[in-house]
């Protein structure tokens, strides 16, 4: 039985000649490991799953088989993204699976928050789950657990887990990151070629932007999310703001109030602006964003985003907000 343990030995991997050598000792203990066999793979597109399909790809080539499941909640332009960067640039074996109305109608009407967390990872463990019952001969999973994911169950990620894979389906797991720390595996990450907006992107919940169109999902609002998201993401970026600011993004609540346009009453959607610094996550405080920036990103949005009259900026620290809205 593998331990779960970090080696003693190991060194901290702080650049790059440091994650070359980490890359071909793994290279080589994943060949050894899984020989000819096929393993696969949930690539969402996020950090840790995106480096261990980079360094599996190294080491396997087509025998990793990628699984990228768009449940329709993800930001604007992701899906895209990793179809370009795996499928396009590093030769994957991907596969794509659009189960966007799949998600959206099993949603429709459902605005408890934890019972869409459920629907939404319940769906995506069966959505995997169908995908790989056609596939056959595949004896391995990869999957990117990272070492604080062993330390801190019990913490935020841990309870935001929803389920696993039926006991029918009975894999053997290939985890390389295990022993690693977040900056290490963005680290790993870069060397391994992938682009810093992969490496160094803010963390994103699993059920995606579904936790920001609060209450019941409508796609007409969920556009509204995504579109008042991206335009937020290109200002910071144009700001400067990348990779300064912990975690920032918009909600669009259920919600709509009196506003005006083209001269005439109109009831529309709020979108409001969260941006929020921390180390941990277990508490934060909000970004000091300048006023002039929060002007452009307002004009935008409200010029922009179909169904929008106002914005807001959320000023509250964590506690007693949570970083998220649901
Ligand atoms: P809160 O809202 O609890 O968020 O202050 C703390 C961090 O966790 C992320 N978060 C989630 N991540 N599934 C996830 O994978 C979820 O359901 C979820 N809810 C919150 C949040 O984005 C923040 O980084």
């Amino acid at each position: 039985m593998s331990s779960n343990k970090r080696p003693d030995e190991m060194v901290r991997i702080e650049n790059e000649s440091q994650a070359l050598d980490f890359i071909g000792k793994e290279v080589a203990a994943v060949r050894a490991q899984v020989g000819d066999g096929k393993v696969l793979l949930a690539l969402s597109g996020g950090v840790d799953s995106s480096v261990v399909a980079a360094l599996l790809i190294r080491a396997i080539g087509r025998n990793l088989i990628c699984v990228h499941v768009n449940h329709g909640l993800l930001r604007k332009g992701e899906p895209e993204q990793v179809v370009r960067v795996f499928r396009n640039e590093m030769d994957a074996n991907l596969i794509y699976v659009d189960a966007v109305d799949r998600f959206l109608d099993k949603l429709a009407g459902v605005d408890d928050p934890e019972t869409k967390r459920k629907i939404i990872g319940g769906e995506f463990i069966r959505v995997f789950e169908e995908e790989a019952r056609k596939l056959d001969g595949i004896s391995f999973l990869a999957q990117g657990t990272i070492y604080p994911d062993i330390l801190e169950s019990g913490t935020v990620k841990a309870h935001h887990n929803v389920g696993g894979l039926p006991e029918d389906l009975k894999f053997e797991l290939v985890e390389p990151l295990k022993f690693l720390y977040k900056d290490e595996v963005r680290v790993v990450g870069k060397a391994l070629g992938l682009p810093d907006s992969m490496v160094y992107r803010q963390p994103f919940p699993g059920p995606g932007l579904g936790v920001r169109c609060l209450g019941a999902i409508t796609r007409d609002r969920l556009e509204a999310v995504r579109e008042s998201d991206a335009i937020l993401r290109e200002e910071f970026a144009a700001a400067g703001l990348e990779g300064k600011v912990w975690q920032y993004f918009t909600i669009v609540p259920d919600y709509r109030s009196v506003g005006v346009r083209d001269g005439q009453r109109s009831f529309e959607w709020p979108v409001i602006i969260r941006a929020v610094n921390t180390r941990d996550a277990m508490s934060a405080s909000i970004e000091e964003i300048e006023y002039p920036l929060l002007h452009r990103i307002t004009d935008r949005i409200l010029k922009e985003v179909k169904g929008v009259n106002r914005v807001l900026y959320d000023l509250s620290p964590k506690p007693t907000g949570t970083i998220e809205w649901e």
